[in-house]
């Protein structure tokens, strides 16, 4: 059958790659995952990110997070090495995994740039779909969980974690424009983005995913978990 891409969302420190690993470990341990081989709908789980899924990527992430204050990365330079890293992710690992069939967990992808470097930094927002789908050779998300925390919050634990990288020190007028842009994507993308409220405990937040995976691997592969005795 057919491998889908679902995709993490949302601003700085929303919870994407902790509730990342709780679905890929949930995936693994509610027995979704055995069903979905056994059924045949898929051959295995993945997950990545961006930037950094690739060995390139990796190398472009550091460039991209790193601080430099001898030379700061201008805007369209970092939106050029975003595209860059998405480019080699998409045709490195995103449809080849795909193509074989992969149910595939990332975090972030395509909204990110529309929020970050649209809305944030005011790039025009034509100019980045037309660099998207360059990039991307039009691959969209299956499934967009867009965690939405609030701004604030979501930098606060950022700061808790120790090291602040160069996004991360944006000021948070910065940050109010990407979290409007997850919102006006959300609203005009109801069919692929699913909002999920991210200002909750971790587990109540991690219950609301996997209530959003079930039903939508049940709608895609039309199998369902029997419900616990
Ligand atoms: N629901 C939650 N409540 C409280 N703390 C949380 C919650 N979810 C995650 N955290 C904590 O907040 C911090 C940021 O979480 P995480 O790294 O998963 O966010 P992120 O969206 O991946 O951030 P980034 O955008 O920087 O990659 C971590 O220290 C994590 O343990
Ligand atoms: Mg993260």
């Amino acid at each position: 059958m057919q491998g889908r891409l679902i995709v993490f969302e949302g601003v700085e420190g929303g919870g994407k790659t902790t509730q990342l690993r709780r679905s890929q470990q949930w995936l693994i341990e509610s027995g979704w995952l055995e069903l979905l081989q056994s059924k045949g709908c898929i051959k295995r789980l993945v997950t990545t990110r961006e930037p950094g899924g690739t060995e390139l990527g990796r190398q472009l992430r550091q460039l991209l997070l790193e601080q430099s204050t001898q030379d700061p990365i201008h805007d369209r330079a970092e939106l050029l090495v975003f595209a860059a890293d998405r480019a080699q992710h998409v045709d490195g690992v995103l449809r080849p995994q795909l193509a074989d069939e992969a149910l595939i967990l990332c975090d972030r992808y395509t909204d990110s740039t529309i929020a970050y470097q649209g809305y944030g930094r005011g790039i025009d927002l034509t100019l980045i779909n037309q660099l998207n789908q360059i990039a991307t050779d039009n691959l969209q998300s299956d499934l967009t969980l867009w965690l939405d925390l609030d701004v604030a919050t979501g930098l606060s634990r950022t700061q808790q974690r120790g090291t602040v990288d160069r996004i991360e020190q944006a000021d948070l007028t910065f940050h109010q424009r990407v979290q409007q842009g997850f919102a006006n994507l959300a609203s005009r993308y109801p069919q692929r983005i699913v909002r999920i409220n991210a200002n909750q405990p971790e587990a109540v937040v991690a219950q609301h995913i996997q209530a959003t995976l079930s039903e939508w691997l049940t709608h895609w592969y039309g199998v369902c978990l029997p419900s616990p005795p």
